[in-house]
């Protein structure tokens, strides 16, 4: 037998109608902040990655040579990929650009329950104003997607990647090793940080500031160690977003992110039931759009981990019942056959989701058939009530039978 690739999964028709389900929520929540679907590739070249991800995404790309020599990868996230399309397709239209995407990403990492090698994003990216209102957007919109699923154990951290790396530059980091330190910083690895900054030459005071600095946490009233403009901006941030009726945030100057490109506000969700891989959802703003050939243009964004959020709502004990078919058609004799097949496309037509017998059962097994695929109703033909234009229609889970005129069937099932 041969076994999927380690880290993958499949998805059974139950799982796929649920996720298809919840998918369904975010975009619709998506919709009513008025962003538009987009879709890239799956892959993409090699660069457009190793441009600006930085090296945690770096060492984790499914990256390889394809047929006519070109570096290919494997989209690790959607963010390089929407701003590439934004630069080749979209830089001249007006501002903003308010797009989503749902699809999956391969990251090689190691697999473990909440991560995977495949796994599926659902993101959006606000292109066009470096200000705190887009930034509001884009976190008052993941909260409504978590709201929207009725996720109700969650924390959102609202941090500032500028302050850390202003921090970090003072401090004497040079820059090209500056995405180092923030690596060891995201993971808070102060035992690994530690020695990594002495090696620059970074004093054990400096070391300490950038530390306590990553341990900043509460309501806006940390802020007021935040000196320079970043503290005013996460204020007028937290203000707006109060505003728009999200108050379940936190300060956390410890948010880092485990992506390179960002450069102001950073803020992460996380799931607490889900452990070691419980962000749900991460994101900041950036700009890469100069990077990639365009002009230099402000985005914020986020991505929500879909098969995470999942997870967590299954912990807090969501359950999601498969909706099934509308109609089972069976047949009491195979004289009946060619009418259930006529009656079955006559539904199908009229928009009811319905199957018919094609294994040729008699009636008990067929009708057990019907419950395994939680049908509502079994529409059983058979001569006799032929002969008067009608069919039986059986309630799945009553057992109630009436008699229906094949003219009035599809009615039946309009409620
Ligand atoms: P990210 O934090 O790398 O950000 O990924 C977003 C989310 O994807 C994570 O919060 C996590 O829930 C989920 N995720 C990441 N890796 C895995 C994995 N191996 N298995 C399962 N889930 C995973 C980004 O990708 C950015 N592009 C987000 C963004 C959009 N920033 C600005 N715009």
């Amino acid at each position: 037998m041969i076994q999927r690739p380690r880290g993958t999964r499949d998805f059974l028709p139950d799982e796929m109608e649920k996720r298809r389900h919840y998918e369904g929520i975010l975009r619709d929540t998506a919709k009513t902040f008025g962003f538009r679907e987009i879709a890239t590739p799956i892959f993409e070249e090699s660069e457009l990655f190793i441009l600006r991800s930085g090296p945690n995404v770096l060492k984790e790309l499914y990256a390889f040579m394809d047929k006519g020599d070109r570096e290919i990868a494997l989209r690790p996230e959607m963010t390089a990929p929407a701003i590439r399309m934004f630069v080749n397709e979209m830089s001249n239209e007006p501002k903003p650009i308010k797009i989503f995407y749902f699809g999956q990403c391969f990251r090689y990492e190691r697999p473990q329950s909440g991560r995977y090698r495949e796994f599926f994003q659902f993101g959006a990216e606000l292109i066009g104003n470096p200000n705190a209102e887009s930034d509001a957007e884009i976190i008052a919109m993941a909260a409504s997607m978590i709201k929207a699923l009725g996720l109700h154990d969650y924390k959102i951290r609202i941090g500032h990647i500028g302050v850390l790396r202003k921090r970090i530059a003072d401090a004497g980091v040079p820059k090209e090793r500056t995405a180092e330190v923030l690596q060891k910083l995201d993971k808070k690895l102060y035992d690994e940080a530690r020695p990594l900054l002495k090696e620059m030459d970074v004093s054990d005071a400096d070391i300490d500031s950038i530390f306590t600095l990553t341990e900043t946490v509460g309501d806006v009233s940390v802020l007021s160690q935040v000196e320079g403009e970043a503290g005013d901006y996460l204020r007028q941030l937290v203000d707006l977003l109060d505003a728009m009726g999200v108050r379940d945030v936190e300060i956390d100057l410890g948010v880092v992110r485990g992506l390179d490109y960002y450069t102001g506000m950073v803020f992460e969700a996380e799931a607490p039931s889900l452990g070691a891989e419980k962000q749900i959802c991460g994101g900041g703003s950036y700009t890469l759009s100069e990077l990639f050939g365009g002009e230099k243009v402000f985005s914020t964004g986020f991505a929500v981990g879909f098969d995470r959020i999942l997870l967590a709502m299954e912990k807090e004990g969501q359950t999601y019942t498969p909706k099934g078919i509308d109609a089972y058609v069976l047949c009491v004799n195979d004289d009946v056959r060619r009418k259930a097949s006529e009656i079955v496309s006559m539904l199908r037509a009229n928009g009811v989701c319905a199957d018919i017998d094609i294994m040729g059962r008699k009636m008990q097994k067929a009708l057990k058939y019907a419950s395994s695929v939680n049908a509502k109703y079994a529409v059983i033909v058979g001569p006799k009530e032929l002969e008067e234009g009608c069919v039986t229609l059986r309630d799945m889970s009553s057992g109630d039978q009436r008699n229906v005129k094949i003219g009035e069937l599809s009615s039946c099932f309009r409620c």
